[in-house]
């Protein structure tokens, strides 16, 4: 398999958070002289605002600053979204085990060792500064795929929006009944992804107005299973394909594309289904208007009694929308 090759637009940058101006100017002339731009920053505070104003590429952190502790510090460049992923290797002199357990469980990458060698220090950066370029191409190949879900949507004026609020409902609905972690993952980009799919069907049979013919009704019945296989490499999605796949089945066995029935299906697909069902009779379609929400709920009612949906996820999802007024901003924004 070729290697991926990294070109990163600009040279790496390092910030050193360090008290001692001898250990920054130490890193510095190491550093420098193969590539990379410096930062230095000799308190805890310092080194946040020039987080703040330039996120660097890897941060080298003492373990004890005169303001806070490197801990601290730690903790909160991890809790912040721009710098979540950034490696940080934690400068330590003697540091006792727990020290390093606590870092350890803060989010530390790596460790170095007072006093350390140029060697290990430039060997130690160069292959940390690689991953944070692995990191950031993934995470620019994630948001293209985000992207490319919206475009489902952008492609009919009727659908709009639809798979960020499927999304939207799937999350409240999954967090109601205690999905969490991967799970709540899952139905979230679940729903963003749900009708993916539908990007092979044609524009003259997905968006035609009148009633549909056997044929074309066949050819939008394929949707689930064209998005399974167009995202089936897709390492970051391989959970969402449940959902992808198994959102149109049926608690009794008369949906499509398998004929699963019961808790057969997925528990994510069904959760997903609930909010891709209320999402399509609550905004116009081009054969009636919106329904109200009473309406929507009373339909699907009728249609767990008819054996099609979940019922208890039915109930869970009314408490859902108790808390979720239709003018809620969550909603209105994926509305314009
Ligand atoms: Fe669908
Ligand atoms: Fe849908």
């Amino acid at each position: 398999m070729p290697r991926l090759v990294l070109t990163p637009s600009k040279p790496a940058s390092v910030l050193v958070i360090d008290d001692d101006p001898q250990i920054r100017q130490l890193i510095a002339r190491l550093l420098q002289p193969a590539g990379y731009r410096i930062e230095e920053a000799g308190s805890a505070r310092e080194g946040l605002e020039k987080l703040r104003t330039s996120p660097p590429d890897l941060i080298l952190l003492d373990m004890q600053l005169p303001d806070r502790s490197g801990h601290d510090l730690l903790t909160e460049i991890r809790s912040e979204p721009r710098t979540r992923l950034t490696p940080v290797v934690m400068i330590t002199g003697a540091a006792s085990h727990s020290h390093k357990l606590k870092a350890i469980q803060a989010g530390v990458t790596d460790f170095l060792a007072k006093p350390f060698s140029p060697e290990e220090l430039s060997a130690r950066v160069r292959a940390l500064v690689e991953l944070k370029f692995v990191t950031d191409a993934l995470e620019d190949a994630e948001e293209v795929i985000v992207s490319l879900a919206r475009t489902i949507d952008a492609r009919d004026r009727y659908t709009y929006g639809h798979s960020a609020r499927v999304s939207l409902y799937a999350g409240l609905l999954g967090r109601r009944i205690g999905l969490a972690g991967r799970q709540l993952e899952t139905v979230e980009r679940g729903g963003l992804f749900h009708d993916f799919g539908k990007i092979a069907i044609r524009d003259n049979v997905l968006l035609k107005p009148g009633s549909l013919t056997a044929e074309e009704s066949a050819e939008i019945q394929r949707h689930p299973t064209e998005g399974r296989d167009l995202l089936r490499n897709m390492k970051t999605l391989s959970d969402a394909l449940d959902v992808v796949y198994y959102h149109h089945e049926k608690m009794d066995g008369s949906g499509y594309p398998t004929g699963l029935s019961g808790e057969a299906i997925p528990l994510v697909a069904r959760v997903t289904t609930i909010g891709d069902i209320f999402d399509a009779l609550t905004t116009a379609r081009v054969y009636r208007g919106a329904l109200s929400r009473e309406r929507a709920l009373g339909i699907m009612d009728e249609e767990v009694r008819e054996g099609w949906w979940d019922g208890r996820l039915l109930a869970e999802f009314k408490g859902v929308l108790e808390t979720l007024p239709e003018d809620d901003p969550r909603l209105t924004r994926l509305l314009t």
